[in-house]
């Protein structure tokens, strides 16, 4: 085991008694979540809700930390629970909720700000990388606190594990580093969380970059795969990635990391270690990987894409079930403020506990 990431094996084993926790969220900026979101984090959480206490939210408040359009913002947020639901995030399960609706989050996101360093918060590599994109004068000050808001929305809930794709790990780990500070200082509260970061998906490679994670904001849409993409987009990308010097399909992420990138998503989303696939491809051409990637990504996307635009469809309920999920959250999250409220030492209103 390393310090800072957990494997599920040791997570199982975590709590005698008590099912462990776990939380995570994905942000509501574009209109649909891509390929890196879903193998990176959707199937694990999918995964996860099984056996753990699972917590599952839209953090709307990162979103709007670099320039954003207001009209877009609440339609991607539904858009967003749709593609939980519909990647098989299931309710009963799982606690269901939108960030701003629980205004905990911002409130003990204060109070991790006041415990962050001003170098540590520096040193952040998101924030270095989008304000070296944005430049210094687009930048608000809410992308330098956004590591804060995430240590709130992770420790609110002392959850034992946060499932993510390995480009959060930084940030989790302040959110420990956090935890760990606030216990050192005012007594034993939060729980230390660790990364549940799985080998397979954590990292898939943008299709025209493969050196680049996949992401929404890469510079052209075609090495992007959409969850919502019609089929016959997703299949023309997949065809027209971009693949390396040679002709032989073999997993080599330094030398050939377009093949590689195929291998990995297709080992994801077949189930299939990337040695079997390699066996299985010997003698053939990148074509042919090709072929079997897009056919593969196409039958697991296609019926969630089908079901996203089906909840779409009744937004009224999608609402409905937002503010059951909101009120199960609070009832965890308070108590938790509250107590922290009380050990940095707030004074209660009068007639109030904290
Ligand atoms: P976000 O919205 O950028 O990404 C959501 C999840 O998708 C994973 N991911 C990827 N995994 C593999 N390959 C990729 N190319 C790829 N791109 C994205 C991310 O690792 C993440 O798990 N700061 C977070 C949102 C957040 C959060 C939290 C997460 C806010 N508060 C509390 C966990 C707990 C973010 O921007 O993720």
């Amino acid at each position: 085991m390393n310090h800072t990431t957990i494997t599920e094996d040791e997570l199982l084993s975590a709590h005698d008694g008590r099912a462990p926790r776990v939380l995570s969220g994905m942000q509501p900026s574009a209109d649909s979540l891509h390929l890196g979101n879903y193998l990176g984090a959707l199937v694990n959480w999918v995964k996860a809700q099984e056996d753990y206490d699972s917590f599952y939210f839209i953090p709307d408040m990162h979103a709007i930390t670099v320039p954003h359009d207001p009209a877009d913002l609440a339609e991607r947020t539904r858009r967003t629970v749709a593609q939980y639901i519909a990647g098989g995030i299931d309710i009963e399960k799982s606690t269901l909720f939108v960030q701003s609706h629980v205004p905990e989050h911002a409130q003990l996101a204060w109070i991790m700000m006041c415990l962050t360093g001003f170098g540590e918060a520096s040193r952040m590599t998101q924030f270095k990388d989008k304000s070296a994109k944005l430049g210094s004068d687009s930048v608000g000050v809410g992308l330098f606190t956004y590591p804060m808001l995430m240590a709130a929305d992770i420790l609110l809930y002392n959850p034992d594990a946060v499932p993510v794709g390995d480009d959060q790990k930084q940030h989790v780990e302040l959110a420990r580093d956090l935890a760990q500070r606030f216990n050192h200082r005012f007594g034993e509260t939060f729980i230390v969380p660790k990364g549940l970061i799985r080998k397979d998906g954590a990292r898939i490679y943008d299709l025209q970059d493969p050196t680049s994670k996949m992401s929404k904001s890469a510079s052209s849409p075609n090495g992007l795969i959409n969850i919502l993409d019609e089929p016959k987009v997703i299949a023309k990308r997949i065809k027209s990635a971009v693949t390396d010097a040679g002709t032989e399909v073999s997993y080599d992420r330094q030398e050939k990391p377009g093949v590689s990138n195929l291998l990995e998503i297709l080992s994801t989303v077949s189930d299939t270690s990337v040695e079997t696939l390699v066996k299985e491809f010997e003698g053939k051409m990148y074509g042919h990987l090709k072929v079997a990637v897009a056919d593969a990504v196409v039958e697991r996307l296609e019926p969630i894409r089908k079901r996203t635009f089906e909840l779409l469809e009744d937004p009224a309920e999608l609402d409905r079930l937002l503010a059951r999920g909101a009120e199960k959250a609070r009832a965890v999250a308070a108590p938790v403020l509250a107590d922290v409220y009380k050990k940095v030492g707030f004074l209660a209103p009068a007639g109030q506990a904290l």
